[in-house]
Order: C-alpha cells, then sequence, then structure tokens
C-alpha cells in the first residue's frame, strides 16, 4: 500500500490546446502522473468513470474584480462566493486585479488584496497590480513585487478619471517591468474623449443610463489601441489589452506588424449586444453597463473570428457583479452606476455552445483561450493551463450533451441578476479537480472547503 494517493480518470476524452485522444489520466496526490491507456496495479486507487465526457484543463480566469471597492461600495462577490462559482463553471485558478489607490504603495495594495483573498479561496489564485502612480517610488518596487511576490502583470488605465495615467507613463512601466519578466496590460479607452462626452451630455442634461454606450464610443477603444500601437512599435515591448469589444478596435490592434498587442476579449462582447440599452427601464439598462460597453451584433462575428484566427489569445470574464440594489444607485444618472457583470461561471459553456457547437472555434481553440495561454502569457504554465504530466491536477469533467438554461435562480454568483438570463446551452461541468482533489463531483456538491484555494507565486510573462 502506498502512502501517496492514486486516482485514476479512465476513458474520457482529453482536449488540450493541440491535441484530442480518449484516454486515461493517473494523478498522484496533486499532479499528473501518467496519461495512456493502462490498468493501475494499486488497488488503493480511486477511478472515475469518464466515458462519454470531455476532459478539459481547469480553466484560468485571466480577469476577475472580487469584493472590488467602487464608489463606496464593492463588487457583490467576495473571494469566497466569486470563486464557488467559478469552480462550478470550470475554472480553477482567477488572476484577479489589486487596485492601487492613489494614496497607496503597490505593496500596500497587495498586502490589502491578499488580506481579503487568504483563507477565503475555493480557486486558486494570483494577482495583477493596477498602477494607478507612476513615480519614483512604484518603479522602485517593481523588482520586488514581481521576483519576491509572485506578480508579473500589471495593469494600467487610459480611462477613468481617478486612475488613468500617460501614455509615457505606460511606456515608463513597460521598460521596467519587462527587466523582471513583467508585462503590462491596458484599459484601452481614450479617456480625454470620454470625458468630453460626458461634460458635454451633463450639460445638456442627458444623464439617463441609456448614454452609457454614447458616452463610451467604439472610436474611443480604437484611438486608445492605435496609441499602443505606437508604443509597443517605439518601446519594441508587448502590451496586453484587456476586454476588446469592437471589431474596429481588433482591426486597429493587427494595423502595424512591428507592434506586438496581445488581444483578450470577453464572453459579454461575443454575445451581448448593444440593444440592452434601449430599454425603457434604466435599471434594465443599469445591469449591462459596463466598461467598455457592448457594441453592435456585427463585431460578435469579427471577435470570433480573432479567436479562430488566433489573434485574440484569452477569453477573460471580467467578473464584476453588483446586485440589483446597487445597479439602482444610479437609476437617473449614469456616473453613479457601478460598471460591470456577473459571468466567472459561465465561461465555460458560452465557449463551447456559442463557441464550439456553433462551429466559430475549434475544441483546441477553445482550450487555448480558456486556460492554456492565459496561463502561458501570465506565468502559470506548465504548473496551470495544461494536461500534461507533472501539471497540477486541474481538471473539468465536462458532458457535451446536457441542455441547460442560465439563470439566476440556478447560479451560485452572489448576485440576483444574470447577464445571460434565459439563455439556453448545451454542454455543462460534470466534475471539477482542483491539484488532485475532487472539488466539485458528478452531482454538483461542493466537496472542498473555504480556503482550499492557493495564492499562486507567478513567473514571468510569456509572449
Ligand atoms: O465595467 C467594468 N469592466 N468594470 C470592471 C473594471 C474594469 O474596467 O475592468
Ligand atoms: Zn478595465
Ligand atoms: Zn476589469
Amino acid at each position: 500500500m502506498s502512502s501517496s494517493s492514486h486516482l485514476i480518470i479512465k476513458n474520457g476524452t482529453v482536449i488540450t490546446s493541440s491535441h484530442q485522444k480518449k484516454t486515461d489520466i493517473l494523478i498522484v496526490d496533486d499532479k499528473i502522473a501518467k496519461i495512456g491507456n493502462f490498468t493501475s496495479d494499486d488497488d488503493d486507487a480511486g477511478i472515475i468513470d469518464a466515458s462519454g465526457l470531455l476532459i478539459f484543463p481547469g480553466g484560468v480566469d485571466a480577469h476577475t474584480h472580487m469584493e472590488l471597492p467602487v464608489m463606496g461600495i464593492h463588487s457583490s462577490d467576495t473571494f469566497a462566493t466569486g470563486t464557488k462559482a467559478a469552480l462550478y463553471g470550470g475554472t480553477t485558478t482567477i488572476i484577479d486585479f489589486a487596485n492601487q489607490s492613489r494614496m497607496e504603495s503597490l505593496n500596500q495594495t497587495l498586502d490589502k488584496w491578499f488580506l481579503k483573498a487568504e483563507g477565503h479561496v475555493y480557486t486558486d489564485y494570483a494577482l495583477h497590480l493596477s498602477v494607478t502612480v507612476v513615480n519614483h517610488q512604484t518603479i522602485a518596487e517593481l523588482e520586488g513585487i514581481i521576483k519576491h511576490r509572485g506578480v508579473s502583470s500589471f495593469k494600467t488605465f487610459m480611462a477613468y478619471k481617478t486612475m488613468m495615467i500617460t501614455d509615457d507613463e505606460i511606456a515608463t512601466l513597460m521598460r521596467e517591468t519587462s527587466k523582471y519578466g513583467g508585462l503590462v496590460t491596458v484599459h484601452a479607452e481614450d479617456g480625454e474623449l470620454i470625458e468630453s462626452i460626458i461634460e458635454n451630455n451633463i450639460s445638456q442634461k442627458n444623464i439617463a443610463p441609456q448614454f452609457h454606450p454614447i458616452n463610451r464610443p467604439i472610436v474611443a477603444e480604437s484611438n486608445a489601441i492605435s496609441r499602443l500601437v505606437n508604443i509597443s512599435e517605439r518601446e519594441n515591448l508587448p502590451i496586453y489589452v484587456v476586454h476588446l469589444s469592437s471589431a474596429e478596435g481588433l482591426n486597429c490592434a493587427l494595423n502595424k506588424s512591428n507592434a506586438k498587442i496581445i488581444l483578450e476579449t470577453c464572453p459579454q462582447y461575443l454575445l451581448l449586444d448593444d440593444s440592452k440599452y434601449l430599454h425603457t427601464d434604466p435599471l434594465e439598462v443599469n445591469k449591462f453597463v459596463m466598461s467598455p460597453p457592448i457594441r453592435p451584433l456585427q463585431n460578435h462575428q469579427h471577435l470570433w473570428k480573432g479567436i479562430a484566427d488566433g489573434h485574440i489569445k484569452v477569453v477573460a470574464t471580467d467578473h464584476c457583479p453588483f446586485t440589483l440594489e446597487q445597479k439602482k444607485l444610479g437609476l437617473n444618472d449614469f456616473t453613479k452606476v457601478p460598471n460591470g457583470i456577473p459571468g466567472v461561471e459561465h465561461r465555460l459553456e458560452i465557449l463551447f455552445s456559442e463557441g464550439y457547437l456553433k462551429g466559430q472555434i475549434t475544441l483546441n481553440q477553445l482550450v487555448q483561450v480558456w486556460s492554456t495561454n492565459p496561463a502561458r502569457i501570465f506565468g502559470l504554465h506548465p504548473r496551470k493551463g495544461d494536461i500534461v504530466v507533472g501539471a497540477d491536477a486541474d481538471l473539468v469533467l465536462f458532458d457535451p450533451n446536457i441542455k441547460h438554461t442560465i439563470s439566476s435562480k440556478t447560479h451560485h454568483m452572489n448576485v440576483d441578476y444574470s447577464a445571460y438570463e434565459g439563455l439556453d446551452v448545451v454542454g455543462k461541468c460534470q466534475g471539477v479537480m482542483l491539484r488532485g482533489k475532487v472539488a466539485i463531483d458528478c452531482d454538483g456538491v461542493l466537496k472542498i472547503n473555504e480556503g482550499y484555494g492557493h495564492y499562486i507565486h507567478r513567473g514571468a510573462c510569456v509572449v
């Protein structure tokens, strides 16, 4: 009898970013130990029969906002509730954004985020740092933060008055972080343009939430991305654009071959369209107030094609939920609506049902944007994001035939509406493993405790 625990997943169809094969997986303790067809000589080995199921690597959601402080409130999912919901959707690692307030150092920001997360997380987790002040102290902190605290990516804002930094500051951060394997990510919307439209609308008393998409037009995104293309070309360094929303933005990113723009989009920009903003009930509109806004329908096909062509590398959720009570704060005034939507639970079923089954992407491409690419780009691979010997045994057992309907009545996120309410999807997680342990069993029962999730100290970003 061995002291280590052995578990075999038999007869599943393993899908990776490049392969698809019916095979068995041996898990020893928390790692994948063997892949192939074999019989175990270990009588104590547990066996899970995965006949008829697809096995994906556990998802890496590279863009979440748990307990994000916004305008005196917090996004409604805590690290506990949000990561529990993430697990139900097959995501086993999140990368959350620790947002620097302008009064604090980067290390103080990180301390605050660890305090919120440690001991409460169900998935494994890592952190990006959003940098809102670029000065000598910020620069001096970068090396230690990347090498000793395992945070190798940094978000910058080109929009939002209280957070945006200049193009020169973005370039400085790119140069300084790249010395230690860091990567700069950007919220790419032209803040000056947006502020001037907002000012003009406020002066004309056009402050209903229905003005949100008018305040933040596609040209604000494409302007910002064009500026980033120039910065990337000039600095000869890569830059990562979060939550790309439009075909025009995509085209701008691909405009110059000397620039290296890494693109992320989100399910909301692949599925939802701006007709949601036409509703006469402002609360209905506020459910979909996020930045950038959702766009006209014709953008969807270009973004799906961007994934299929390999131009868009990551699909993350930008999960940032607010309850209807919180969304009511901006019922009559767009400046008061907390921005963001829930989604951390639905990324896989949307990619599978709306992407793969509708012929937009292949299963290998699904795995690329769902898990392998974000793991690689953000320094988690090969520990995360793959089904290979030696990797953490983070696995999703997925039934490709189960039909169900997305609804706030059945989701696990701590928010009382769903952005995808009533969407019929095919395919559902029927078991999720995190580091070799069954986290959600085939009956949908949660089998791990709050705090089972570990912080993952990341290595250099790879682009
Ligand atoms: O509206 C959004 N996306 N809220 C979350 C913060 C951000 O800009 O990503
Ligand atoms: Zn953003
Ligand atoms: Zn975000």
